[in-house]
């Protein structure tokens, strides 16, 4: 019973730190969002800060979320569907961390069990304990960040998985793995688009695209222009965050597109004075 009243208390929030996350974004997100939508569409998912803001806010609304980062896309699943399993597994982790953190951490990151409970809670496990929250893979795909410093890392925030699981379970929501190319076939006139793709490098140290095995170049990015004019010539509704750099100014220099220069925080930089005095271009067709 006593969980239960959380659980109603509690506001579903991303589960995982990502980097590019948009948590501190959001009310100028929501201020830019436009009136009326159909279904809305996130391919670009990330930790999801403005899908679960939207799934809070609006109630019964249908959302096509989607992600080419498999692990990741596994956990949305696995939260919606094997809650209880994943928080008895991460407790487990839990206990283990605090007999011998740095050991039981690199034994972990080393692992590469097959289960999809496994998979999903070595994957919170380390997001929680990593250097900097940072998710982060080789080239071969293998997470690669070192031990992070915490002294209580909150490695099993069971109130607000919980409240994921919910609101991923109870309303009109399809997770996809797939590449943005190929997911967005479906989108209909009147739908809503909000793309957040790997930034496009303001210079050569500012670049962090390595949240899978395959880096997002610039001809992904040119890929993701020639998209999002055939989806504004269907009548789609486009919101687009980017990096402040000539490449994207001009790559969306059309007139459909309107450009607002905004102030944005970085939220992973291993040096904090360096987090905060960025601007961003957030891009909209409407
Ligand atoms: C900037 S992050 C999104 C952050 C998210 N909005 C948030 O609030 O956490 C970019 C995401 O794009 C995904 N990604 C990279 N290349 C992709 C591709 N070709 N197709 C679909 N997703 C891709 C990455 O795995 C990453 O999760």
């Amino acid at each position: 019973m006593k969980q239960q009243y959380r659980q109603i208390l509690v506001t579903p929030k991303p589960f995982v730190k990502w980097a590019g996350g948009k948590r501190q974004l959001i009310p100028i997100l929501n201020e830019n969002l436009p009136d009326n939508f159909r279904t809305y569409h996130e391919p670009f998912l990330g930790g999801g800060a403005l899908l679960f803001h939207m799934l809070t806010e609006r109630d019964g609304q249908k959302c096509c979320i989607s992600d080419l980062n498999s692990d990741l896309v596994l956990a949305y699943t696995v939260i919606q569907n094997d809650i209880e399993d994943l928080i008895y597994s991460l407790k487990d982790h839990e206990k283990n961390y605090q007999k011998d953190s740095k050991s039981y951490y690199y034994s972990i990151r080393e692992s590469n069990p097959d289960n999809k409970i496994e998979k999903t809670s070595r994957l919170l496990f380390l997001n929680r304990t990593c250097f900097n929250g940072l998710y982060r893979v080789n080239s071969r795909g293998k997470f690669n960040v070192p031990l992070g410093k915490y002294t209580n890392p909150n490695i099993v925030n069971e109130d607000n998985l919980r409240s994921v699981s919910n609101i991923l379970k109870s309303r009109n929501v399809s997770i996809k793995c797939q590449d943005f190319g190929e997911v967005l076939r479906g989108a209909k006139k009147g739908d809503l688009v909000y793309f957040d793709p790997p930034y496009h490098p303001v210079s050569d140290t500012a670049n962090f695209t390595s949240y899978t095995n395959k880096d997002f170049t610039y001809d992904d990015l040119i890929r993701l222009s020639e998209l999002c004019n055939s989806l504004d010539a269907k009548g789609c509704k486009i919101l687009l965050s980017n990096s402040d750099s000539k490449e994207v100014a001009n790559t969306f220099s059309t007139k459909q597109w309107k450009i607002k220069r905004i102030k944005a925080n970085r939220s992973i930089n291993s040096d904090s004075k360096k987090r905060t005095g960025h601007y961003e271009l957030l891009i909209k067709n409407y």
